[in-house]
């Protein structure tokens, strides 16, 4: 009996120890394919501008200097792309960043309210005129412990989407609410959507739902994917949802600290 059970044992040892060998395996190459797309995606991402700049200079080389009319637009397209792989490398070397295992936040707390609001006061002055802004943040403070840089960045990187997508005449909500030791913080547009089945991709590094329309607009694909990493480090959570054709809304949370009631009065 005993010898039995003792077989049995060692067997099932082997088969979990197998197991965990199998699983190992498959986990490295998923982190070994998902490092290979990334090489090519970036690959990809900056022969575009390269190439574009190649055929402008060529051409304004060959003669096209000499004409009033054409030279300067020609170069403002390699002008435009010589920012577009600026971006795009200033992106890279975020996440690269964060990538690195001596990577810290410097965090001090901060009452989201206020800050949330200086944000958007910075956006409110640069905005396009036909845009309206609506505040929807509660009267009562909410201290977050946060690297202001790093969550002002998810902000920039979220806000600035909603106007990008946003249909001229469109409105643009913020908004706090606590929930559960969290702070739930969210932006809301009226414009194009995203479809349900790719909403969760668009966290994804260089997805991009809609690319020569991204690209257009200036986009690397890479401002959501940052955005979550950074709210993942501060032990938060960041997700979207939209009615497609009708607009998008993208909520992160952040753990917080009521503001202190005096305990003693
Ligand atoms: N507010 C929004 N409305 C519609 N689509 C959006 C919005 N925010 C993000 N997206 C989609 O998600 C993709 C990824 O966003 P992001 O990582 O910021 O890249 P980028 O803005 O550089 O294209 C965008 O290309 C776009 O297709
Ligand atoms: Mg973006």
């Amino acid at each position: 009996m005993r010898g039995n059970f003792s077989v049995i044992q060692k067997e099932t040892g082997f088969v979990n120890g197998l197991i965990t060998v199998l699983h190992d395996i498959t986990e490295q190459e998923k982190i070994e394919s998902e490092r290979r797309e990334f090489v090519a995606n970036v690959s990809h991402e900056l022969r575009t501008p390269l190439t574009t700049m190649r055929s402008y200079l060529e051409a304004l080389a060959e003669g096209a200097w000499k004409d009033e009319e054409i030279a300067p637009s020609f170069l403002s397209v390699t002008q435009n792309e010589t920012e577009r792989m600026i971006r795009l490398v200033n992106d890279l070397l975020q996440l690269s960043k964060m990538d690195s295992k001596d990577y810290r936040l410097k965090t001090g707390w901060v009452n989201f309210n206020k800050f949330y609001d200086h944000i958007i006061d910075r956006f409110e002055m640069t905005k396009n005129d036909d845009i309206t802004f609506k505040r929807d943040l509660p009267k009562e403070a909410y201290f977050v412990d946060i690297d202001e840089d790093k969550i002002t960045q998810v902000l920039y990187n979220v806000i600035s989407n909603s106007l990008k997508y946003s249909p001229e005449g469109g409105q643009v909500t913020f908004r706090v609410r606590p929930s559960d030791g969290f702070i739930i913080v969210s932006i809301t547009d009226q414009g194009v959507g995203i479809p349900k089945n790719v909403i969760d991709k668009i966290f994804d590094r260089f997805y991009r739902v809609d690319k020569a329309r991204a690209r257009n607009l200036g986009g690397t694909g890479l401002g959501l994917a940052i955005a979550k990493e950074m709210v993942v480090a501060h032990g938060g959570k960041i997700w979207a949802e939209s009615v497609d054709g009708k607009g998008t809304t993208v909520f992160f949370t952040l753990p917080y600290e009521q503001e202190e009631e005096d305990d003693w009065s």
